[in-house]
């Protein structure tokens, strides 16, 4: 695997081993931080030009305790706002002998371009383009499924929101089917999980009572406003009346189904305080093996240069 780019097409047994790979790099029960030299004298680079939190930090986290040398560019006031172009500034980045580059970018198709332009030795990692791919969150919502539900073969997985806007849904419902889950639905309005959603292997749900009705899993989704044209913005209220995710409503899953969020979560639109800081939120446990998912990443991906 020389890049990351999407888990779209990527075979079962590399989703497999990316998850066993990670399942190494989780220390439970210590905040001793577990430091490896795989990736030592190896220079990462993270290009966030969208804004992010979780996706950011656990990759800088993950790349430290990889023992690489990590540099995150400041895009605000990087040279872009002079007029420079996202492929002279991977190339002026890898004349500094970059390796890796784990790239956020609000065009769907960015890091592929870059993918496209880069020597053998380098590395891409998707960190979420667009709407379109979040592979490494993709991954670290199965390595969390797989860590609370075991196998997926009889699981029903409940992705509720706003899906048509989602690059985390997208990566979700391609890791979901390649691993086997039983049943993927997609719920919410028509205007954010429309008819067509079934293409890609999913039951659509307009009604959230029959969508989350025996969930063994429920991933919720805020609304993306920045990528939302105004006519099909529902108001925060009218969602939180339809389709948010409180108590009652989620005693219509199976009793010991998990709770998850890609963050950041909008408490009282999609998912209310009670549900998301309740006993079956699993929300805090997906950042955190997001660090040992995005460490297994890595170290696969830089260790591929001979595969060019
Ligand atoms: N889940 C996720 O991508 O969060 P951030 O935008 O904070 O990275």
């Amino acid at each position: 695997l020389r890049h990351l780019l999407t888990p779209e097409g990527l075979p079962r047994d590399v989703l497999l081993h990316i998850l066993d790979t990670a399942q190494g790099f989780v220390s439970f029960g210590s905040r001793e931080v577990k430091k490896v030299p795989l990736l030592r004298g190896k220079s990462v680079f993270n290009l966030f030009f969208e804004n992010s939190t979780r996706t950011r930090t656990t990759f800088e986290i993950a790349a430290q305790r990889l023992s690489a040398d990590v540099f995150n560019l400041d895009i605000q006031r990087s040279s872009t706002s002079k007029g420079e172009s996202l492929l002279d500034t991977i190339a002026n980045l890898e004349a500094m002998d970059a390796d890796v580059f784990v790239v956020r970018h609000s065009d769907s198709g960015a890091p592929f371009l870059i993918a496209q332009h880069t020597p053998p030795h380098v590395h891409i990692v998707n960190a979420g383009d667009g709407r379109h791919a979040h592979p490494t969150q993709g991954l670290l919502d199965m390595y969390t499924i797989r860590h609370f539900k075991g196998d997926f073969s009889n699981l029903t997985v409940a992705i509720v929101g706003d899906i048509v806007h989602s690059r985390v849904a997208r990566s979700a419902i391609h890791a979901l089917t390649t691993l086997g889950a039983a049943e993927v639905r997609a719920v919410g309005p028509k205007t954010l999980a429309p008819d067509n959603l079934r293409d890609m292997g999913v039951r659509v749900c307009h009604d959230m009572a029959e969508g989350i009705r025996g969930a063994d899993v429920i991933m919720m989704l805020r609304l993306q406003n920045e990528r939302m044209s105004g006519a099909l913005l529902p108001s925060a209220h009218e969602f939180n009346m339809t389709y948010g995710l409180t108590p009652e409503r989620l005693s219509l899953a199976r009793p010991d189904a998990i709770v998850m969020h890609p963050g950041p979560i909008n408490r009282g639109v999609e998912i209310d305080s009670a549900v998301a800081d309740g006993p079956r939120s699993v929300i805090l446990d997906q950042v955190r093996f997001g660090i040992a998912v995005r460490m297994a990443v890595l170290s696969i991906v830089a260790s591929a240069e001979s595969q060019a």
